[in-house]
């Protein structure tokens, strides 16, 4: 889908669909007053009769027949204006462009909203729309025989609330931000929908490599022989048993100035597929397990977006990837094996096999002296059972500013993340009889425990979001512009903390 913008009156523009976005039982404003008076009031009819309220969700379609130049008019309610944030643009547009779509709108033309009066700029507006809007269209390209339905937007033309120089040019800042940061979403729900035969970590590899061209990033994708000479036996571990070859995955982009530029490492958990191991999972849910690379899929995403806005601050992203599979070589539980910083782990379950690829990519992220480093994986279901399904996510930090600034990334983007805490006593729950730490402390605890694990390889400022129970929803969509499926959860956040450092 293009991305246009440009100054002028909406109910002048000869889209196949315009949008107008309208507060719950308020009068409207604007653009959707004028599109109202050339239609003879029948907007302000539909909202006096009360069947279109403004409410959140709803969406009313109207045919012009002429009055105006656009084919259809679709008002998309915002909810009440005083509750007004910057969430409530996104699912509003969301909603509109997927029923746009369905009915067959290829040019669609939305008017951006002036929200200036409540310390939203256009420029986050503008980023909003086309967040809401593209993400809200994202459709898994499945393995079909055929395609069963063609109906797509070509484009979405942005029309800022006035024609100064100023507005256009920050509408267009913004619009092209939300683009490439849906492109970076986009990115990560495919990776993590692909199923494990498709999303293998060999595909992930030439994912970074591709991001790597298309954006003038460095690029290594590293193969098992190369991890046994960094002396990573703890991603080595999981990776033994697999059939399809592990791979690391470091990106790295450089901002145009590198003097005095800080550091950021983000690290992604990509299990390709997690079988539990020798440590079985049950099989009536483990077809989801192919959504054990989210953290993987949201870092990909998160440098593709990235290395397309350039901001100044240098990123590393490590991905390292690998199935968990049994196998006669599979690691076992019992076994102690050795990570890149020295320390033994004593293995209880093979299913606690993200926290040991974990380990060493914290270990090799040491080396780029990060001013901060933020792991994201599908680590626990035990965070699921503590923050719910599709809620948010677990935050555990080392550093309370940190820890602030994804809070507050949080906040700006919408995706929910929630502090723990890293109690002593976690620490002490992992004390082994043969090595110096057990990779799991047990039933009760089981998300503090896995972060307290995960703590031991780190000496720098360091986050860990715990996201198992955000990346893939088999069973319903979150909101408008979240369907069902992979969320791409994660992406969003973490350019946010990127563009805010
Ligand atoms: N990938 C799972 C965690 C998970 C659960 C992700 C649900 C998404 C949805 C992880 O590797 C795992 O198996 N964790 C175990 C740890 C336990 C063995 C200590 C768990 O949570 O049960
Ligand atoms: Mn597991
Ligand atoms: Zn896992």
């Amino acid at each position: 889908m293009e991305i246009l913008i440009r100054s002028g009156a909406i109910q002048e523009d000869p889209a196949d669909a315009i949008i107008i976005t309208v507060f719950e039982n308020s009068r409207l404003l604007g653009g959707a007053q004028a599109v109202d008076a050339a239609l003879d009031g029948a907007l302000s009819e539909l909202v006096e009769d009360g069947d279109f309220s403004g409410k959140e969700g709803q969406v009313a379609v109207l045919y012009p027949r002429g009055a105006i130049p656009a084919r259809r008019v679709l008002a998309t309610g915002l909810g009440k204006a005083e509750d007004l944030a910057i969430d409530a643009i996104r699912r509003a547009v969301g909603a509109a462009a997927a029923r746009a779509r369905d009915l067959g709108a290829r040019q669609v033309t939305v008017e951006v909203l002036d929200a200036r009066s409540k310390e939203i700029g256009l420029s986050m507006v503008g980023q909003a729309m086309v967040e809401g809007c593209s993400l809200a269209l994202y459709e898994y390209p499945a393995e079909r025989k055929e395609v069963k339905d063609e109906r797509e937007i070509e484009s979405l033309t942005l029309i800022p609330p006035d024609d100064t120089a100023d507005s256009l040019a920050a509408v267009e800042s913004g619009a092209r931000a939300g683009e490439r940061i849906a492109a970076g979403v986009d990115l990560a729900r495919t990776l993590v929908n692909h199923p494990s035969n498709i999303g293998t970590p060999t595909l992930l590899g030439e994912t970074a490599q591709a991001i790597a061209r298309d954006f003038g990033l460095n690029c290594q994708v590293h193969d098992r022989e190369w991890a046994e000479e960094q002396g990573m036996g703890s991603f080595l571990a999981v990776a033994q048993g697999a059939g399809q070859p592990p791979k690391f995955i470091v990106l790295e982009y450089c901002p145009p100035v590198m003097e005095g530029a800080d550091t950021l490492v983000l690290v992604g958990k990509a299990i390709t597929f997690d079988s539990g191991g020798i440590s079985l999972k049950p099989s009536e849910n483990m077809h989801l397990m192919k959504g054990d690379m989210g953290g993987g899929g949201a870092v990909l995403g998160a440098m593709k977006a990235i290395g397309a806005i350039k901001p100044p601050v240098r990123v590393i992203g490590l991905v390292p990837a690998t199935d968990n599979m049994p196998d006669a070589n599979a690691y076992k539980p019992g076994d102690v094996v050795r990570a890149m910083n020295g320390k033994t782990i004593e293995i209880r379950s093979t299913d606690a096999e993200g926290r040991m690829i974990l380990a060493d990519a914290l270990c090799y992220a040491a080396q780029f002296d990060p001013a901060a480093v933020v792991d994201v994986a599908t680590l626990t279901g035990a965070c699921v059972v503590a923050l719910g399904k599709g809620v948010a996510a677990g935050c555990f930090s080392t550093d309370d500013a940190l820890r602030d600034r994804l809070m507050a990334a949080s906040q700006a983007t919408t995706e929910q993340l929630w502090p723990m805490p890293l109690f002593k006593e976690y620490r002490e729950a992992l004390k082994s009889d043969v090595a110096d730490i057990v990779h799991t402390g047990g039933r009760y605890g089981g998300v503090g425990t896995s972060a307290a694990f995960l703590k031991e390889f780190v000496d720098y400022p360091w986050a860990h979001l715990d996201v198992a129970g955000m990346a893939l929803d088999p069973l319903k969509a979150r909101n408008s512009y979240t369907p069902k499926g992979a969320t791409g959860y994660g992406v969003r956040l973490l350019v946010e903390f990127v563009l805010s450092w």
